[in-house]
């Protein structure tokens, strides 16, 4: 298998062995028998996509297209990264280190619903490691682990930039604020019966203004160009 993978990526074989733990090579990124191919829709999606790009300078849709191939796959597999980089001529070594680098990009299969607690200061301080022991109590789960079913994957984050919500959990994509441990469970036996509750704070507030109602922008704001129009005008002598 390792001589498969290091032949795929066209690594030098010394890079491999001074990093064993950078690589993960783990036989979840082979069992798709090293196929992947966009499905026709993503591949118009990917088309569209680059077409925002000059042509020299493809190579700058490579973290979307990951995203892509990522969200088609649920995860990112060794040779969706291949695929990837060959669409755009990066070379495939490049595209690895970028997919390896940022954490949104998974490289082992997990759950349905990933669950990402923010532990930072202030969703601490606002009781972050409650809510990080209710998920782990209810759904069984210790930190980064996923359930046996496929369902739920939990995990930790530092800082949504939500930090006036505090405390915040993430679901995949979406983000639930202002969290109690009641409503957190409430959140979890919706999802254990696939029921996607609605994200935001969970306070009654529209966003994160303070929580006994908005004290500026009481007024509908003036559209955009405001203004603009007198200062256009020539002045008077
Ligand atoms: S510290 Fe939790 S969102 Fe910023």
């Amino acid at each position: 298998m390792f001589g498969i993978v290091k032949g795929l990526l066209q690594l030098p074989g010394r890079v491999l062995l001074k990093q064993p733990n950078r690589c993960k090579l783990d036989a979840s990124n082979m069992y798709d028998k090293l196929k992947f191919e966009f499905t026709e829709q993503n591949l118009c999606r990917a088309k569209d996509l680059l077409s925002n790009y000059p042509e020299k300078e493809q190579r700058g849709a490579l973290l979307p297209l990951l995203d892509l191939a990522q969200r088609q796959y649920g995860w990112l597999p060794i040779t969706a990264i291949k695929a990837v980089a060959d669409m755009i001529k990066v070379d495939h070594f490049e595209a690895w280190e970028v997919a390896y680098y940022y954490t949104m990009f998974r490289q082992h299969p997990e759950g349905k619903y990933r669950l990402t607690v923010c532990t930072s200061t202030p969703c601490y301080l606002r009781g972050g490691d409650v809510i990080l022991n209710t998920c782990k109590e209810v759904l069984q789960l210790k930190e980064n682990e996923t359930s046996s079913d496929m369902q739920f994957t939990l995990k930790t984050a530092c800082c949504y930039g939500a930090c006036v919500n505090a405390p915040v959990l993430g679901i995949n994509d979406d983000i639930y604020e202002d969290l109690t441990v009641s409503e957190l469970e409430c959140i979890l036996d919706n999802l254990k019966q696939d029921v996607i509750p609605p994200a935001g704070p969970r306070s009654g507030r529209f966003c994160s203004e303070p929580i006994s109602g908005p004290t500026t922008l009481l007024v509908e704001p003036p559209p955009a160009g405001f203004g603009m129009q007198e200062l256009c005008k020539p002045k008077k002598c």
